[in-house]
């Protein structure tokens, strides 16, 4: 096991309200239906295949002048409130997890369909946390794409196969797997496919990752 890749949004930091609350506004705007069962369909996905869920499940058709807008507006709406962010919305576990794979010097990176990762890793102070940040500014297929997973891998000169991925999100989780890495899901919904799944990062540790890699790429 050579590289650990963590997604963002739902693995170390919790941003779900705060796009669920960005969405409602927008949508209760447009008159269209948003739901919590909607908004859980949007995790790990583009903004912009977000506007297109919403719009579909609701049978509505705009021009892209008009989707431009609705994006630009949504996104307004979200970094207002992401400047309520802290060190103090760092997931229970990340941190001691972070460190230990430091400790043991294995790379770290980020892989996130979020365009706004930099301001996110700046106001969680974790902005020089990582040897690799790839995020939505950087690729053009989201997940469940593998492109973001295999960039990481690339940039820092690493086999996909020796890569583990930790994933909140079932588009996330179908990248991993496709991009032929070692995925653990995080969280309390069902995510199939994936090789381990944990609550939250608190009981993670190098070793626990390492025997898990090797238990099943290493049989
Ligand atoms: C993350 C979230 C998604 C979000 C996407 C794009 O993957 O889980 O719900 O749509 O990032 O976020 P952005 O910050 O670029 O709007
Ligand atoms: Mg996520």
């Amino acid at each position: 096991m050579e590289l650990v890749i963590f997604d963002l949004d739902g693995v170390i930091v919790s941003t779900d309200k705060y796009h669920y609350e960005a969405w409602k506004s927008l949508a209760d705007e447009h008159s269209l239906l948003f739901s919590h069962e909607i908004n859980s369909m949007l995790r790990g996905v583009s903004r912009a295949e977000c506007l297109k869920i919403i719009l579909d499940v609701n049978g509505r058709v705009v021009s892209s002048v008009d989707s431009s807008k609705m994006l630009l507006k949504k996104n307004t709406i979200y970094q207002d409130k992401l400047h309520a962010l802290s060190k103090n919305d760092i997931l229970p576990g990340f941190l001691k997890l972070l460190n230990d794979l430091k400790v043991n010097n294995i790379p770290v990176a980020i892989g996130s369909s979020s365009r706004n990762t930099p301001l996110i890793l700046k106001k969680i102070g974790l902005d020089r946390s990582f040897d690799t940040v790839v995020d939505g500014n950087c690729i053009d297929n989201s997940k469940p794409h593998p492109e973001v997973f295999l960039k990481c891998a690339e940039q820092l000169g690493k086999n996909p196969l020796k890569c583990v991925v930790y994933e909140d999100a079932i588009a996330g989780v179908d990248a991993g797997i496709a991009a032929g890495m070692m995925v653990i899901g995080v969280g309390t919904e069902k995510l199939t496919g994936v090789h381990k799944m944990v609550k939250t990062l608190e009981n993670e540790s190098y070793e626990i990752i390492n025997n898990l890699y090797k238990e099943v790429f290493e049989v």
